[in-house]
């Protein structure tokens, strides 16, 4: 615990009790940021009315019993406390905050919290859903590994379905490793939309195409191997997608739809057992009360389809009963699309009247914003071409690859080489974790390469900047000599910093990575002010000199790994 404000509040608090009787204590101090202190306490209004007194004198009777804080206390305005730390007392939490090397971040204790993220399917490109549960879904699994919890990662991958029979159909009319087959690997849109255009315009192929699906689903061997090649392909695709996003997906993590076919009889009879479902139209069905549509009429979630094949919602149901029972989790998270949260509480209730899913269990849907085109409408296409994935990230580079070579000309070809994908993918990653996750935002490649305002770019120049101050000193950065705290910005950079554990504790308990992101901004900005305001290299005393560039070593360090909790890299210059 190292937020000054962590030991305020519980201090505040039983003040209170003492000052106002038992049954006030614990109540919450109401601490806010306030121009005139570090911060402003601001409970007494509301405690006034409870209690028949004044607020002020409340505030009083609360400050009288305050004993012991490194800190000063003003009664300010109609009964706000005004608290100022001790700069002894914060240079000492800080020192504390450079010797620890989780630099303050709790270790919280361990759950296990599979988390079902990226999701792409066989066969298709991604597109920027795609990317941003991708990216969400890998910074919540980054922070919440940090904070102490076993993650495991599942990508529930789109592998099975009646489209596998025109696809694999296709695969054989074009060849088993002939050009066109690789488009899997490049293109997976081209892929389709081939096989599709032969699948409308041939009968014959249409028809192959259906026997296939019979095939695929009795097990036939060779039809298994063809699909099996389809997924390998395409997994080459996605591989490409996440090492070039950096992201920590591996091979070890794929869970697609076809890891559950064995489960989904047996599901739709358990439930068929329990009373749960019902046919209806030849469709088994379950009925859930309150989810009705137009005309009062239940809405099923259909399990098993008239024609007998199962759906989305039962291998949805697959993946909750093995969540449970085979990982053993005690939190699911579900990061996928918002427009998913009905199939998601209908799976997830009939999970439990199943019995699948404990009270115990806590699941949440980590719902994903759309992103938008320049138009406001969901960004599919660009300039009427489909949207190639790939190519967007490619984009991002050469553009932060020109930017680097304008305002660094001098820096040598390789390293400005290096420097440009660091940025493009940074920029990116960082514009869909900066907003909330659950919001849409338009997709513009500009504004998330600009080095100003709330971007990855801003925040790793920020990191660069600090890099550069210890390469004029001559020294490596590091934060280990003592630190004084004397300048105003010296002051609000500490108490910054000391904040850091608490925020990456918040992001995991409320799945919000935009709150690290607004943090490591207000830092980059606390920091810009110090830097402008409190000479670093040519501080009065030697002392001093050594000191800041302590404060600015110890920024550096949060900076990095804030940034890397949101899959982030910083390059040492830019
Ligand atoms: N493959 C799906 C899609 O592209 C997303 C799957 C999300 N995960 C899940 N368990 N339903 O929309």
């Amino acid at each position: 615990m190292t937020d000054p404000r962590d030991v305020l509040s519980p201090a505040i608090s039983a003040a209170i009790g003492r000052a106002l009787g038992p049954e006030h204590e614990g109540a919450d101090p109401v601490l806010r940021p306030s121009q005139y202190a570090d911060v402003q306490a601001n409970a007494a209004l509301a405690l006034a009315k409870r209690v028949g007194t004044s607020p002020r004198e409340v505030a009083a009777r609360v400050v009288a019993e305050l004993d012991d804080l490194p800190a000063t206390v003003e009664i300010s305005g109609p009964g706000f406390l005004n608290i100022t730390f001790d700069d002894v007392w914060v240079a000492s939490l800080l020192g504390g905050l450079a010797a620890d090397p989780r630099l303050g971040v709790p270790t919280q204790e361990a759950q296990v919290v599979p988390i079902d993220y990226s999701a792409p399917n066989v066969a298709k490109e991604m597109h920027v859903g795609h990317l941003r549960t991708t990216v969400v879904g890998d910074a919540l699994a980054r922070t919440l590994e940090h904070l102490g919890h076993r993650v495991v990662r599942q990508n529930h991958i789109g592998d099975w379905g009646t489209p596998f029979g025109m696809l694999i159909e296709h695969l054989l009319a074009v060849g088993e490793g002939s050009e066109e087959a690789l488009l899997l690997e490049s293109d997976p849109n081209a892929f389709y939309q081939a096989a599709r255009a032969e699948f409308d315009g041939d009968e014959d192929f249409a028809t192959r195409s259906r026997a296939r699906v019979v095939a695929l689903q009795a097990g036939d061997q060779e039809t298994l191997r063809l699909w099996a090649e389809l997924v390998e392909l395409s997994r080459h695709y996605f591989n490409r997608i996440y090492s070039t996003l950096g992201v920590t997906l591996t091979d070890d993590d794929l869970a697609g739809e076809s890891t559950y076919n064995a489960d989904l009889a047996g599901i739709c009879d358990e439930l068929e057992a329990k009373g749960l479902a019902t046919v209806s139209d030849g469709a088994l069905c379950v009925f859930l009360e309150g989810h009705t549509g137009r005309e009062g009429k239940p809405v099923p979630l259909i399990i098993r389809k008239s024609d007998g094949g199962y759906g989305y919602a039962t291998t949805d149901l697959a993946t909750i009963r093995h969540r449970v029972e085979r990982l053993g989790a005690d939190r699911c998270l579900y990061v996928i699309g918002a427009p998913q949260a009905l199939h998601l509480e209908m799976v997830w209730e009939t999970a439990r009247l199943a019995g699948w899913l404990p009270d115990d269990v806590e699941v949440v849907h980590v719902k994903i914003g759309n992103v938008l085109g320049e138009d406001r409408k969901i960004l599919r296409t660009r300039s009427g071409a489909p949207l190639r994935l790939m190519a967007l990230l490619e984009e991002a580079q050469a553009n932060a690859r020109r930017e680097v070579d304008s305002t660094r000309p001098e820096l040598a070809e390789e390293v400005r080489a290096a420097i440009a994908p660091v940025v493009g993918i940074g920029a990116v990653k960082y514009a869909d974790l900066s907003v909330a996750h659950d919001s849409e935002y338009v997709f513009d490649l500009d504004r998330m390469l600009a080095f100003t305002g709330n971007t990855g770019p801003y925040l790793q120049y920020a990191a660069a900047r600090i890099h550069s101050i210890f390469r004029s000193a001559g020294v490596v950065p590091s934060h280990a000599a003592p630190i004084v705290l004397g300048e105003p910005a010296e002051r609000a950079l500490a108490l910054q910093l000391l904040r850091f554990g608490t925020v990456v504790a918040e992001v995991g308990d409320t799945l919000e990575p935009h709150r690290l992101c607004t943090y490591l901004f207000d830092l980059a900005q606390d920091f810009s002010a110090f830097y402008e305001h409190c000479p670093v290299l040519r501080a009065a005393t030697p002392q001093l000199r050594e000191s800041r560039l302590s404060l600015a070593g110890l920024t550096l360090a949060v900076l990095v790994q804030g940034l890397d909790l949101l899959g982030i890299e910083t390059p040492e210059q830019m």
